[in-house]
């Protein structure tokens, strides 16, 4: 029994761990995770609700350099799940080298705010209306149809052009047919799914239901910043929460700006623009620094430098879009004059927002394997034993040294992966071969042979004796 039930989930394994292989009979669940129940905000539209199918082509879409004009930038370049979906540098590298005017912004916990707007200004007006603006831009990924760029019916040309999105679009949509809707729905999922619910933070609220208690998990200096964070400054807190509201730390979508009003690269110009944030969770990664400098501008590399800003917010004459709540009578503006055991406390308190999860779960990982391909299995899909529309005879399994393959004369590769989904064997045959299997260790192993004319894909797991 006990070698049995361990067969079975090395099997499970098998299918979850093949990199570069997508397997429509064992997706990822991104429409029923679990939530605290103490979020309550959600921006998701009724007309396009989370589903594992059209998610796990965004997921596709998003990793795909495809999307770019010449085949070099996917969104994850400038949102990398090692860094919250944000991107380390202040400004990001585009498709020809060209830098971005505005830092890359965090993309966790996207879907649960009141503010609908995306973008550091609020530029977008939904999510789903966000997700192709990248593409469209003439740095990012250069389908703009501007300055002799290719316009976005291109790119529809182009990934229509492609096999797996024949696939994945049917398989999503019940229709393989590409358009604008389709790609803004399912990217705009896939961003939606990412959530970050595993923090300190969340330990201590699941224990303490009141938000103003100090929280039992939770060392004093952390408790303290939470006063700090919660308190508006009249009665001697920070007053953040009034924008930043727990505990989503969503932006309240009333805010003016506050403050920063830098350009990156240029001192001259001012932008007053920016009034959006995202969460102010997972600011700082799993391994205590920060996943990237902050702001609009990325003019502040540390949690000090923003509490500063705001224990002493700039009077600039020129910011006519200062929010009120940093204002102060007679022109003047905050000055919350925290001591430095305050701004200690209030950074530990921001430290404890940081989840781990989103960083490594595989289901907001790439997809694609080292060389940048993917293949596509799974009985959902006309890919199957009964589809590959050619008959196959594979034997003897379990095998020990020779694996003999018949099959009518044609064209098609031969992978082998063991149970980490790492190619051990890779071939290249023309119909009726054996291949000879002998230094590969015991084990369950998965092969697939792909008929390079058509793309169908065969599967067959075995076991080496
Ligand atoms: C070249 C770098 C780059 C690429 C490629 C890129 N982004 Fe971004 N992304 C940014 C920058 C920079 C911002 C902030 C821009 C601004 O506010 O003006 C941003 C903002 C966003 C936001 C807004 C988040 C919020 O909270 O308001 C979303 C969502 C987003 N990007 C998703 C995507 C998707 C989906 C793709 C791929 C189709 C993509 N990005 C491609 C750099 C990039
Ligand atoms: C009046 C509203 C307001 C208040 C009060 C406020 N913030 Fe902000 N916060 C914003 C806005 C707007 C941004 C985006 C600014 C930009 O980039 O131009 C922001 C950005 C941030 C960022 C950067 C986020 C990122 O992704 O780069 C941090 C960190 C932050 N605030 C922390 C705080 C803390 C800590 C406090 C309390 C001391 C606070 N905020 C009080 C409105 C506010």
């Amino acid at each position: 029994m006990k070698k049995i039930s361990k067969a079975i989930s090395l099997l499970g394994l098998l299918f979850i761990l093949i990199s570069g292989t997508i397997d429509l009979d064992e997706l990822f669940n991104y429409e029923n995770q679990d939530t605290p129940s103490y979020i309550t905000k959600d921006n998701t539209p009724e007309s396009n609700q989370i589903n594992n199918q059209i998610t796990t082509l965004g997921r596709v879409l998003f990793y795909d350099k495809n999307l770019s004009e010449n085949n070099t930038i996917a969104c994850a370049s400038c949102h990398q799940q090692a860094f919250a979906f944000s991107d380390p540098l202040t400004s990001s590298v585009g498709l020809n080298g060209g830098n971005t005017g505005r830092h890359s912004m965090r993309l966790v916990n996207s879907r649960f705010s009141n503010e609908e707007n995306f973008f550091w200004d609020e530029r977008a007006t939904s999510l789903e209306n966000q997700v192709t603006q990248p593409i469209q831009d003439h740095i990012e990924m250069g389908f703009s149809g501007t300055n002799g760029d290719p316009d976005f019916n291109d790119l529809i040309t182009k990934l229509s052009a492609i096999n797996y999105y024949q696939i994945l679009f049917e398989f999503a949509y019940g229709n393989s047919t590409i358009n604008e809707d389709k790609i803004q729905r399912a990217l705009a999922q896939f961003v939606r799914s990412i959530q970050s619910f595993d923090s300190k933070f969340d330990e201590g609220f699941e224990q303490s239901p009141n938000l103003n208690a100090p929280f039992p998990n939770y060392t004093p200096q952390e408790n303290l910043g939470k006063q700090l964070f919660l308190n508006p400054p009249p009665n001697g807190g920070a007053g953040c929460a009034g924008c930043h509201a727990p505990p989503e730390f969503d932006i309240d979508p009333n805010t003016l700006n506050n403050g920063v009003i830098g350009v990156i690269g240029n001192t001259s110009e001012i932008d007053i623009n920016n009034t959006r944030s995202p969460s102010l969770r997972d600011i700082v990664n799993p391994n205590g620094s920060l996943n990237g400098p902050m702001m609009h501008d990325g003019s502040m590399t540390s949690l000090l430098g923003v509490i500063e800003h705001y224990d002493n917010i700039p009077n600039n004459p020129d910011n006519s879009n200062l929010d009120n709540r940093l204002q102060r009578p007679g022109n003047q503006t905050q000055q919350l004059n925290l001591t430095n055991n305050q701004k200690n406390a209030l950074e530990a308190f921001l430290r404890t927002l940081t989840g781990s999860d989103i960083y490594t779960n595989e289901k907001w990982s790439d997809p694609f394997d080292d060389e940048g391909n993917i293949t596509i299995i799974g009985n959902q899909l006309s890919t199957n034993e009964n589809s590959f529309e050619k008959s196959i005879t594979i034997f003897p399994n379990p095998v020990d040294t020779d694996m003999n393959i018949q099959l009518e004369t044609g064209n098609y590769r031969v992978l082998i992966y063991d149970v980490k989904g790492e190619i051990v064997s890779k071939n290249k045959i023309l119909g009726n071969e054996s291949l000879n299997l002998e230094n590969l260790t015991k084990g369950i192993y998965l092969l697939l042979i792909k008929d390079v004319e058509s793309s169908k894909v065969y599967k067959k797991k075995f076991v080496k004796l």
